[in-house]
């Protein structure tokens, strides 16, 4: 299979096909979900809770998400690779720049991903400049639940025309992808109208350019709680292979998510 480039990416968008992305932290997994034709694998900071064990994603240091996305990428055969800057990584644009050197030169990322809306501009903008490829993520940001919890974002006139405010600046300073967390389908849909940069979604219905899930849940082994917009989809085939196939396929045909994963 050809590598995914930002520009493969780019053509999906604007072709209309729907964008499989789906997070992996090691290499065996890497490799299934790259065999599977997965458009992109995010090394996501969602590793403190699911891999680790943590209550939240704040912990994670960088250290660590540099040798998960290292493994990754010696599993992951063609999907493109966005790591996450984790806490506090981004808390300065200095800090941000050389978090995110690391991410790709010692670790091989392909993108890095950052949560947060005005805040974080300088730091799209310096990053875009240096030519680094940034995902944003807007809606629920796990980074910041001690302040505000997991709650859904833009469900009033106020929330909603600031998410929306938030991601054409993002797209303005430089971003070339956005993730959309826990947003009301109808705004996700309006934000993805107005974007001209792939918008993927979770928990954010289906009108947006492509899906995103964590592979624990995917694969039903996530402890305690699996969130409503997620699907296990080892339940209805016969291996882990065929579980992350099924997701792609579903993606791909429009078929996941549905009425019921709906959170907003
Ligand atoms: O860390 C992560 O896995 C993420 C996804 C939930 C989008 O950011």
């Amino acid at each position: 299979m050809r590598k995914t480039t930002l520009s493969k990416l780019k053509k999906l968008y604007r072709e209309g096909e729907k964008i499989a992305a789906m997070t992996a932290y090691d290499a065996s997994f890497a490799y299934w979900v790259s065999d599977a034709g997965m458009d992109v694998i995010l090394v996501g900071d969602s590793l403190g809770m699911v891999v680790q064990g943590h209550d939240t994603t704040l912990p994670v240091s960088l250290d660590e998400m540099v040798y998960h996305t290292k493994m990754v990428q010696r599993g992951n055969q063609q999907a493109w690779c966005i790591a996450d800057l984790p806490f506090m990584a981004d808390a300065t644009v200095d800090k941000a720049l050389e978090a995110s050197a690391r991410l790709m030169k010692e670790a091989g990322a392909n993108m890095v991903k950052l949560e947060g809306g005005r805040r974080v501009l300088p730091i799209v903008e310096a990053l875009s400049d240096l030519g680094i490829p940034v995902c944003g993520h807007l809606g629920l940001l796990p980074q910041s639940v001690e302040k505000y919890g997991y709650q859904i974002k833009g469900k009033d006139r106020n929330s909603a025309d600031r998410l929306l405010e938030e991601a054409l600046a993002l797209q303005e300073a430089g971003m070339e992808m956005l993730v959309l967390e826990c947003v009301p389908g109808k705004l996700a849909a309006d934000i993805t109208r107005q974007l001209s940069i792939p918008v993927i979604g979770i928990g954010s219905g289906q009108q947006v350019s492509g899906q995103v899930l964590v592979l624990h849940d995917v694969l039903g082994l996530t402890v305690g709680k699996t969130p409503k917009f997620s699907k296990n989809f080892l339940q209805e085939t016969a291996s882990v292979q065929a579980a992350i196939n099924a997701y792609v396929a579903a993606v791909k045909n429009g078929s996941f998510p549905d009425a019921s994963h709906e959170v907003g």
